[in-house]
């Protein structure tokens, strides 16, 4: 397994240009099971789950071409709506091919995703709500066998806790369910809002996009459609604070600053100057050292909990001390260890952890347990005092495209090497 090597200490100095959202691309194309026309997208992004959700999808029966950043999908034909269980382990996402298959074939038998490192990820609200829409659900030897003979009904679901995932899998359900449905307490991601404004194209009738209620008016098709992937927000976050860590200068192009307004706020109290435009934001330190500045992980527009460990090692690098708390998932701490192995002060009572920032951070051996405790060890990597090893890489590889390459044209001396 490849490793990356980083040696730190050097500010980092350039321009970084944002890639399409992972987070966004991978219910855009659980949507294409919609229709039988092909949905071309562009800004489409070359990450490990793209490459996944894209076999998925080829083994329903559906063609997916590939060329650059450009991706068109044709499922005309879906012999197979079956989701097996080596393809949904390896990325929970899949289970995002559920509402589409019921609601345009009536069945889809979709392996449980099963737990992850950061916590048990159920899919209980998946589940309920399209039962609300008329599905008869069975769970049986790790499957779920959905079906919905006649097709769906609209229905009103009422989420008892914000769901991403349940959000994207129940409006796709609805675009194609008889008859209206009311989404209330529905995330607001923008990525939702990127596969709302797909399935709009495609000629489904939603009301409220960008609002915590979602009115969707079924209709009997939805036919093609061109779509570009909006820019990746966490990607631009975390590479934001490498900026700010490393006391450089970085200008994030591709991507709307108020995507990710509520980190830009925060490090902004931390002392970070952020220079916003339309389409870009410059990343830089005054004379000024960083402060620590309170972090509470909320469903957006709060701070997201994709970012709570990038931000956590900026912290481990401020004055004073910050309190971080994850109020999403229930085990999203295991960077912290492995930060302490490189110096940092860190204590977690229950949800809270209290980051006191240390003057050196010292380059060390870690090990990543997933995404974006992964990269919050290559942030730390890059501020730390010699140099750091993050095993286990394929972690990064399945959110961040081209991470090295992007940070390397920006002065860090960082490279991907194999595992003696
Ligand atoms: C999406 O996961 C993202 N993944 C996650 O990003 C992100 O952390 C998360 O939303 C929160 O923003 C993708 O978009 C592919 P949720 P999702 O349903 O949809 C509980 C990354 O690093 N819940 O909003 O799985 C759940 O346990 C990944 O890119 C239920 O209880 O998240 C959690 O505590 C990590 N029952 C909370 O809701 C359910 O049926 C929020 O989960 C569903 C969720």
């Amino acid at each position: 397994m490849d490793r990356i090597r980083v040696v730190g200490g050097r500010p980092l100095n350039g321009q970084i240009a944002i890639s399409g959202a992972k987070n966004a691309a991978l219910p855009l194309l659980a949507a294409t099971l919609l229709t039988g026309d092909k949905i071309s997208f562009t800004n489409m992004p070359g990450l490990a789950d793209i490459k996944t959700m894209s076999a998925l999808l080829e083994q329903h029966g559906a063609e997916v071409e590939r060329e650059g950043d450009f991706l068109s999908v044709k499922a005309e034909e879906i012999p197979n709506t079956v989701a097996p269980y080596d393809l949904v382990r390896r990325m929970r996402a899949s289970i995002l091919v559920l509402g589409p298959l019921l609601a345009r074939f009536g069945n889809a038998v979709v392996s449980l995703p099963g737990g992850c490192a950061i916590g048990t990820r159920p899919v209980d609200l998946h589940l309920k709500g399209l039962e609300a829409l008329g599905a008869k659900i069975e769970l049986g030897r790790g499957y779920i066998h959905a079906s919905a003979e006649g097709g769906l009904i609209g229905g009103e679901i009422d989420f008892p806790v914000v769901s991403v995932g349940a959000t994207e899998n129940l409006l796709m359900a609805a675009a194609l369910a008889k008859g209206e449905s009311k989404l209330v307490n529905a995330a607001r991601e923008p990525e939702i809002v990127d596969l709302a404004n797909l399935l709009v194209a495609m000629g489904a009738q939603i009301e409220g996009i960008g609002t915590d209620v979602l009115t969707v008016q079924g209709v009997d098709q939805l036919h093609g459609a061109e779509h570009s992937v909006v820019a990746d927000r966490i990607e631009a976050g975390t590479y934001a604070i490498a900026a700010a860590i490393t006391r450089g200068e970085i200008e994030l192009t591709k991507v709307d600053p108020t995507l990710f307004d509520s980190l830009l706020d925060l490090m902004e109290k931390a002392g970070v100057v952020v220079d916003r435009g339309t389409d870009s934001v410059k990343i830089s330190c005054g004379e000024m050292d960083l402060v620590g500045a309170d972090a509470i992980t909320d469903p957006y527009p709060g701070f997201p909990t994709d970012l709570q460990a990038q931000y956590m090692a900026l912290m481990c690098t401020a004055k004073g001390a910050a309190m971080v708390t994850e109020t999403i998932f229930e085990n999203r701490y295991m960077h912290v260890p492995e930060l302490s192995r490189m110096g940092a002060d860190i204590n977690v009572h229950g949800a809270s952890a209290m980051v006191r920032g240390v003057d050196i951070l010292y380059g060390a051996e870690v090990m990543a347990t997933d995404l974006r405790a992964s990269s919050s060890l290559v942030l730390a990597g890059l501020a730390a005092e010699g140099e750091t090893l993050v095993n286990r890489v394929y972690h990064l590889d399945r959110g961040y495209e081209r991470l090295e390459e992007k940070l390397a044209a920006c002065g860090a001396e960082i490279a991907r090497v194999p595992e003696e």
